[in-house]
């Protein structure tokens, strides 16, 4: 992996919030973000991969060039990406337009890397990066985060609203600075009984809802 601290962090001069670091992620943070991802992952979708850290590890863990489509809106990165990672699908685009654009039929992606600087973004902004990423996710599949924050940077409002949950996957201590990685994936959705079949005294399932006759009712 060649080193870029130099074109990083000029970048970084001209858009601090876009970029939210002043140098490219660690060995140590892109083998931890991307440790579930195999071969048979299927397709990758990657938000923010600026210089390509996490590219190069999900080449090395097995992933195809082809089953990978790359997300950045930085122009200074756009001719980097395209020239190290010939056999990915680049694209200069905002991540909060993933909705607009059909990426891919259907919904076939094992696992979203995301380098984005969450925490620099207004909600509005992260919960149509969010629900995007989301709406091109398979059954199963997951979208991996890092931060350098505490906690998770997706707020668990947004969590809820978008019936998703967030564990800590791990921290990696020997990243500059150090980072955590989270792995949001699907609520497992209850489908709850059509009101027929329950007893007319029945209470509600969910605290302060009513349940109403002849409805399926889910709960995340
Ligand atoms: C923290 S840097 C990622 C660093 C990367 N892991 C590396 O080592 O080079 C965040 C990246 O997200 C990109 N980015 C920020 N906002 C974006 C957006 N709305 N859509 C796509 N990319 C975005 C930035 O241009 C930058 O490349």
């Amino acid at each position: 992996m060649p080193n870029d601290f130099l074109s990083f962090f000029l970048s970084w001069l001209s858009s601090p919030r876009r970029v939210g670091a002043i140098a490219p992620s660690g060995a140590a943070l892109a083998d931890l973000i991307t440790r579930e991802i195999s071969a048979t992952t299927g397709p990758i979708l990657e938000l923010g991969p600026g210089t390509g850290a996490f590219t190069y590890k999900l080449l090395k863990r097995g992933v195809r060039p082809q089953d990978l489509t790359l997300i950045e809106y930085g122009s200074d990165f756009m001719k980097l990406l395209q020239m190290r990672f010939p056999g990915a699908r680049v694209l200069w685009m905002d991540a909060a337009r993933l909705t607009t654009e059909r990426l891919y039929d259907g919904a076939p992606v094992g696992a979203v890397v995301s380098g984005l600087p969450l925490l620099n973004m207004p909600k509005r902004k992260v919960i149509s990066i969010v629900s995007g990423a989301f709406s091109y996710v398979r059954p199963g599949g997951a979208f991996y985060q890092f931060t350098y924050g505490m906690s998770c940077p997706i707020p668990r409002r947004v969590l809820d609203r978008l019936g998703l949950r967030a564990a800590l996957v791990d921290r990696a201590f020997l990243n500059v600075p150090p980072a955590a990685v989270y792995r949001l994936t699907r609520r497992p959705q209850m489908k709850v009984v059509a009101a027929s079949a329950a007893p007319a005294t029945s209470v509600p399932l969910v605290p302060g809802s009513d349940a109403k006759a002849g409805r399926d009712r889910t709960i995340a």
